[in-house]
């Protein structure tokens, strides 16, 4: 899909662009041309002690190719350079794009017990009982059964804690195309009482967890050496490293890694702090470490590839009363879960490029201020298009970001 050029596009040509690619209707964009697609009397409904919406810019990543297939990432976030990065990254792997897989949905949900008698001895009774508590647990399963893969597997864990021993039974449930949180707390609060029984403890926290590591995500892509240049990998592969040797330069790795599949979490109507979580408890297993892998390949171009938990969901949660997100799901083409988990491991990946060669190269902040030259164009109260365009241009070729600076130079637009 060849979509080049877009970012020079208006707005509403842009929108008329994804229209006709994404088969929305009329009112689907008519929506998202909207001010406020969130009605006030649905956010009510959303949350509590609502007073208001807060709006957020909602943009498409374009060149971005998965397993062969022509994607349009949808992404929604406040802070510039993350679209056209990873529309940047996207280009620069095409043909090839990316490679992506994900796993099936198999979200953990625990049980804690406490006051055990005999911890070990119940862990044992458990375990023994494993057949017979799954029945029980899938019994109490009352919903959607197309948002039900079943019961993948049940262990039993001990723990030595300063307040006793206790134990953690996880299950591990196939909430297929739903991000799962509601199903695996229904269930875990449901079969409490079963363990309490058998284990003769008390159940506390009946709940998920959100290191979903059975639920995973990964994509890949190879950058040609042609195209981004010999010495460009030499110096990637050097900002890379210090990510894997250094925690605090590993935190900022996957923050610009986290740009991107947040962004994508965000317009699809994502629950984005489990997301956070899941990829930051995920990064910290056996030392943190960068959620992406870099590496030179035989012919010398540059690979790389990311891993991370994704619990994503195509229904259910917000998608449910966000009109944008439904909207966005349908851009992204995403016909379940997994394509969505694998679009956003795609996306981060993108924008973790993006970002590591732009700062072995250039620097970030070049396109970083030329950006935010717009935002300083606007502030200063350029209205049109062309006024912020010009404004822009001057405030960045002078290298002059004050505001009062750039009032002088709209005013001096003004005046011819
Ligand atoms: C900024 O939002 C993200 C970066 O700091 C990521 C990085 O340093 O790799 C540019």
């Amino acid at each position: 899909m060849n979509l080049s050029g877009f970012h020079k596009l208006s707005v509403a040509e842009r929108l008329k662009v994804i229209k006709q690619l994404a088969n929305l209707s009329d009112e689907e964009s008519a929506l998202l041309s909207e001010s406020c697609a969130l009605k006030i009397e649905v956010a009510d409904r959303m949350i509590e002690n609502v007073i208001g919406t807060m709006h957020l810019p909602f943009a498409i990543a374009a060149n971005f190719k998965i397993n062969g297939k022509d994607v349009l990432i949808p992404m929604a976030l406040e802070e510039p350079s993350v679209v056209a990065g990873a529309s940047k990254a996207a280009k620069l792997c095409l043909p090839e794009g990316f490679k992506a897989e994900a796993d099936d949905s198999i979200m953990m949900g625990q049980v804690q017990l406490v006051n055990i008698k005999d911890a070990k001895k119940a862990k044992k009774k458990l375990q023994e009982r494993k057949e017979e508590i799954i029945k029980k647990a899938t019994d109490a399963y009352k919903g959607n059964p197309a948002y039900w893969g079943g019961i993948r597997d049940f262990e039993v864990e001990l723990f030595k804690t300063k307040r006793g021993d206790m134990l953690s039974c996880n299950f591990f449930i196939d909430v297929k195309d739903v991000m799962g949180a509601n199903t695996i707390n229904t269930i875990m609060e449901a079969i409490a009482p079963e363990l309490e029984k058998l284990s003769e403890g008390k159940a506390r926290l009946r709940i998920l967890s959100n290191l979903a590591v059975k639920r995973k995500a990964r994509a890949s892509a190879v950058w040609k050496k042609e195209v981004i240049g010999e010495e460009a990998i030499e110096s990637f592969l050097d900002c890379y490293e210090f990510a894997v040797a250094n925690i605090y330069r590993c935190a900022t790795h996957n923050k610009g890694i986290m740009n991107g599949i947040d962004a994508v979490a965000l317009a699809c109507g994502q629950d984005w702090r489990a997301i956070e979580a899941g990829a930051h408890a995920y990064a910290s297993l056996g030392g943190y470490h960068p959620l992406t892998r870099y590496e030179k390949t035989r012919e010398g171009d540059l690979k790389g590839e990311i891993e991370l938990p994704l619990a994503v969901g195509i229904y259910g949660g917000a998608i449910n009363t966000s009109p944008t997100a439904k909207i966005a799901l349908k851009i992204l083409g995403a016909k379940n879960a997994k394509d969505l988990a694998m679009a956003m491991a795609a996306a981060g990946l993108a924008n973790n490029f993006a970002a590591l060669y732009a700062l072995a190269t250039t620097g970030i902040q070049a396109g970083h201020m030329k950006l935010h030259a717009r935002n300083i164009a606007m502030l200063a109260g350029a209205k049109t298009p062309e006024e912020i365009d010009a404004v822009a241009a001057k405030i960045y070729e002078q290298k002059n970001f004050s505001s009062d600076f750039a009032k002088r130079v709209l005013e001096e637009i003004r005046k011819k």
